[in-house]
């Protein structure tokens, strides 16, 4: 485990894997991906409306299992998974955590040895009302945007960070939005403010995965920047050597 070198403190090493053009895959990749996931997976693909979900939920999966052999050398079997109460995903008797997030044309995992939760955002134009659950320090730092771009960047700055705590507690959005605030600082440094002290502390920072979208990762433990390892949907099923179904 990795140790902070003057406190001695516990850091967490997150990976992060971003893959690109994950809503628009061709018949030969989708086909791959489609035979290598799990029954679950299959199942709930059929039930999608819309091809662009199915291609971000199968690339989701494939993804998970990638970044799950890169650390561990052991390809798992997606029906293994289990799920917490609140639908949050992991490996049974395994310290390895991950999650995923899927947007517009991205899908991003994190992977560490704690818990974790990811968020990716689509900048697109929202109504305020959306921000009627936001904490008074971020609806102040959302009275402060000068023009609609502007609010879009620093709504989804906090709305992904927010996710991203909620995520890695593993509640989702039964956790209240207005029971803990994320303020964002200098770079990708990000204050946590938690109003029910039953909620876990964290540390939190934003991602910088493309322009025109806003992404945040949070962990228990303190951690560094880090790099984002982007990976074409191709290569993702090249190193899963599930080439053969291309
Ligand atoms: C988790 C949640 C915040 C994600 O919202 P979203 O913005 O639509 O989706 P994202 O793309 O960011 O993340 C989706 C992924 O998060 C993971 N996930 C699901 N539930 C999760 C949870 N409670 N905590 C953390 N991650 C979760 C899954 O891997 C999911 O991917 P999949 O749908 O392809 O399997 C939202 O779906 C939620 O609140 N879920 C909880 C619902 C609940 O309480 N269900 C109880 C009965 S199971």
């Amino acid at each position: 485990m990795c140790k902070d070198k003057i406190t001695g403190a516990p850091e967490s090493t997150p990976q992060i894997f971003a893959v690109p053009c994950a809503n628009n895959i061709n018949e030969n990749c989708f086909s791959a991906l489609y035979q290598f996931c799990s029954s679950e997976r299959r199942q709930k693909v059929k039930s999608f409306q819309f091809r662009e979900d199915a291609c971000r939920s199968l690339t989701g999966e494939a993804l998970i299992r990638y970044a799950i052999f890169a650390n561990t050398q052991i390809m798992e079997n997606g029906s293994s998974f289990i799920t917490n109460s609140y639908g949050k995903p992991s490996l049974p008797n395994s310290s390895l955590q991950f999650n995923i997030s899927h947007s517009g044309k991205w899908v991003v995992c994190a992977i560490d040895r704690f818990d974790i939760g990811i968020d990716i955002e689509k900048n697109r134009n929202v109504s305020q009302d959306l921000s009627s659950n936001f904490s008074p320090e971020e609806k102040e730092l959302l009275s402060e945007c000068t023009c609609e771009k502007h609010f879009t960047e620093v709504f989804f700055r906090i709305w992904t960070l927010k996710e991203s705590y909620i995520k890695s507690i593993g509640e989702g959005f039964s956790c209240p939005f207005d029971s803990f605030a994320c303020i964002p600082g200098k770079e990708c440094t990000v204050e946590l403010k938690r109003y029910n002290q039953d909620l876990p502390t964290r540390h939190l920072k934003t991602l910088s995965v493309e322009q025109g979208y806003s992404s945040a990762v949070c962990t228990t433990e303190k951690f560094k920047q880090i790099a984002v390892t982007i990976i074409s949907v191709s290569d993702l099923i090249g190193k899963l050597g599930i080439g053969i179904y291309l």
